[in-house]
């Protein structure tokens, strides 16, 4: 199994977005994906189709000494044949502090996953815009972690941050990339500047780009992706060959 983890501190960079449309793009290409909601605002899991009841099981009942459900139990269909979700719902804010007192939040994916009757070819974990146990875990646990940046101002803010927190808990199993996301030809002056910023970057820097594409966004608006909503779209193509991109990088670490 090959793990990815979209992860950064800054809110709003399209953590949630490239998390589902690149789940929903290995799932199309063939392959067995779980995409894990871990941020409370369970917008991953409604963009891949599945509104779960507040009160139904959410991914982090299957964390912890003796977790309230088995991670098999929480996992959910989708219209994509190959692709699952265990979901997050708003209970996740506050069983966010019972991993984070149990002490071993790094140990709990890999525990969770453990138990699982059938495997998974791909993992992709959406993480909330903070650094808690959640994102810790998910962190601990990835072969790549994918922090999206934003073509605009200050689109590395956060970048050192989230990065330092991945070095601890990963412990070097993994490696890192960063996207750009919300990229527009247009705007050449503030390509100008961004592309200056991104030569200092301490991470690799994926070769495929995400436009701003307002496709992107109305299809989000209805909780929909973007495959379903404009199919030919070049967003669609462009985050098609970043989901091959993330595939391939993560293989690099998960063969090892
Ligand atoms: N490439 C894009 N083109 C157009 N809109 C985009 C693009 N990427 C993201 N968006 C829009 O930007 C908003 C924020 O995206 P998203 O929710 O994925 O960010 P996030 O990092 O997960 O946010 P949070 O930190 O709150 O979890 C959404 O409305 C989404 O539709
Ligand atoms: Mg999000």
């Amino acid at each position: 199994m090959r793990s990815l983890a979209f992860a950064s501190i800054k809110g709003g960079v399209g953590k949630t977005t490239l998390a589902a449309h690149v789940a929903a793009a290995l799932a199309d290409a063939g392959r067995r994906t779980l995409l894990l909601d871990l941020d409370p605002q369970g917008h991953a899991s409604l963009l891949a189709g599945v509104d779960p009841a507040h009160d139904a099981f959410c991914t982090a009942d299957a964390f912890g000494l003796r977790p309230r459900a088995r991670l098999q139990d929480v996992i959910l269909p989708t219209a994509r044949t190959q692709l699952f979700v265990a979901p997050a719902t708003s209970r996740m804010a506050s069983l966010e502090r019972d991993l984070f007192r149990w002490g071993h939040r790094l140990q709990a994916l890999p525990r969770a996953m453990q138990a699982l009757a059938e495997p998974f070819d791909a993992l992709v974990m959406d993480t909330p815009p903070q650094l808690n146990a959640f994102s810790e875990a998910a962190l601990a646990a990835c072969d790549l972690m994918v922090v999206p940046l934003p073509a605009m101002a200050h689109a590395l803010q956060g970048l050192g941050e989230i990065r330092s927190a991945w070095l601890d808990v990963n412990e070097g199993r993994g490696a890192a990339v960063a996207v750009v996301n919300l990229w527009d030809r247009r705007t050449t002056a503030t390509n100008a500047a961004v592309e200056e910023a991104f030569a200092e970057l301490e991470m690799p820097l994926a070769r495929s780009r995400v436009l701003r594409a307002e496709a992107l966004n109305q299809a989000g608006l209805g909780f929909a992706l973007v495959f379903d909503y404009a199919p030919t779209s070049e967003v669609a193509t462009c985050l098609r060959e970043l989901a091959e991109e993330l595939w391939r990088r993560a293989g690099r670490r998960s063969a090892q």
